[in-house]
């Protein structure tokens, strides 16, 4: 069937359709399972959470579903903020914490990554796929994550990213291109790159690797499926279209964002977070950008700012959070999973049937 490839007998899923990771809270548990018992691969965003939260919500994933599902964690340096960069971050976030209410945020300025205790519990958990993303997993991971069987999914913004993952012996790679919902995978110790379009980056990484690429950003229906097998990707991973699912944990401000969006809405910010991240347009985006080069690096900027957005969503403030969209967001349908799945699969087969 045409919608067998590399990527489903690589991940012994149905439909070659990846819910991403989406970290902070849309990916959860019932999402995951959901796109899992649908035939396509459900990810847990685990970046923010505890090697705890983590154990737990691995677990509740297991009780939903017998299927394949994937967590997805991030792999960053230790780092700490300058003491200017923390003296702008806190000038520029006074007005809106005043205006939430909220009070001086705790200015540690130094972030430790726990990705070695969080690679402990996948492998205890025997978690049956792990990606990760923001730069490359350590050889001693890849190598001890291969010997359980575990495929093992990186993600590249260019060529040069997707060539140093399969070096480094990963199962397949994400091609992340300039339309995606939320942070840029891009490696922070190489020069910042132009973003490339998904369009553009699929076939040359498509040309340049031999591990299965899979296609994200923009991609929203059976049109997105079918351009990208198209394109020589095994697969597709869409963030965007599955945040709007009655399943999603995102807040129902943000879907009501989603569902108002129009093409022109989003924009690239460094502002929420320290790290480039694609948003729909608001008043805290309008405001910050022009001093996002002042603020402190992923992830201290988005410690500060995070009781700010907390604030800003339990007061129905959504001028003030971070509404990740990617530029396909007007196409959301807030479908079930299952459906949504469903609907992917049908449409690209139509589109397969009057191709050929
Ligand atoms: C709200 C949100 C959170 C995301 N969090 C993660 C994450 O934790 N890890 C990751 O690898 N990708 C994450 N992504 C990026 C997706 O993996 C993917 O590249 C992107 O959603 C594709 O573009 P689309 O949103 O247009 O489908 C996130 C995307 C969104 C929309």
């Amino acid at each position: 069937m045409w919608y067998q490839t590399a990527l489903t007998d690589l991940l012994r899923i149905n439909y070659p359709i990846i819910q991403a990771p989406m970290a902070g809270g849309p990916s959860t548990p019932e999402l995951v399972a959901a796109v899992s018992n649908s035939g396509g691969l459900g990810s847990l965003g685990a970046g923010y959470m505890s090697p705890a939260q983590m154990q737990t919500a691995i677990r509740e994933i297991r009780s939903l579903t017998d299927r394949p599902f994937a967590v997805n964690v991030f792999v960053l340096e230790p780092v700490t903020a300058t003491p200017a960069q923390v003296d702008a971050s806190r000038r520029y976030l006074q007005p809106y914490r005043e205006a939430l209410g909220v009070a001086a945020p705790d200015n540690d300025p130094h972030f430790t990554p726990q990705l070695d205790e969080q690679m402990a519990i996948m492998l205890e958990e025997r978690v049956p796929v792990v990606s990760f993303t923001f730069d490359v997993l350590s050889e001693k991971w890849v190598r001890q994550l291969k010997a359980a069987g575990v495929p093992v999914i990186g993600t590249a913004t260019s060529v040069a990213e997707g060539a140093a993952l399969a070096q480094a012996g990963v199962d397949a790679v994400v091609g992340q291109g300039a339309e995606a919902g939320a942070h840029r995978g891009s490696f922070a110790h190489l020069p910042e790159i132009e973003a490339v379009g998904t369009m553009a980056l699929i076939p040359q990484l498509v040309d340049r690797l031999s591990v299965p690429v899979i296609a994200a950003g923009g991609i929203m229906d059976g049109r997105g499926l079918a351009a990208a097998l198209a394109l020589g990707a095994a697969g597709i991973q869409m963030g965007t279209a599955f945040l709007t699912c009655p399943e999603s944990g995102a807040h129902p401000l943000h879907k009501a964002a989603l569902r108002a969006s129009i093409d022109t809405s989003t924009t690239v910010t460094r502002a929420f977070s320290g790290r480039s991240a694609r948003g729909i347009t608001n008043q805290f985006v309008l405001e910050m950008t022009p001093h996002q080069a002042e603020l402190p690096p992923y992830p201290l900027q988005n410690r500060l700012t995070g009781d700010i957005r907390r604030a800003a969503a339990q007061q129905g403030r959504p001028e003030f959070m971070s509404l990740w969209a990617g530029q396909g967001s007007p196409l959301g349908t807030g479908k079930p999973a299952a459906e949504l799945v469903a609907d992917i699969v049908a449409q690209a087969a139509n589109i397969v049937r009057s191709i050929i």
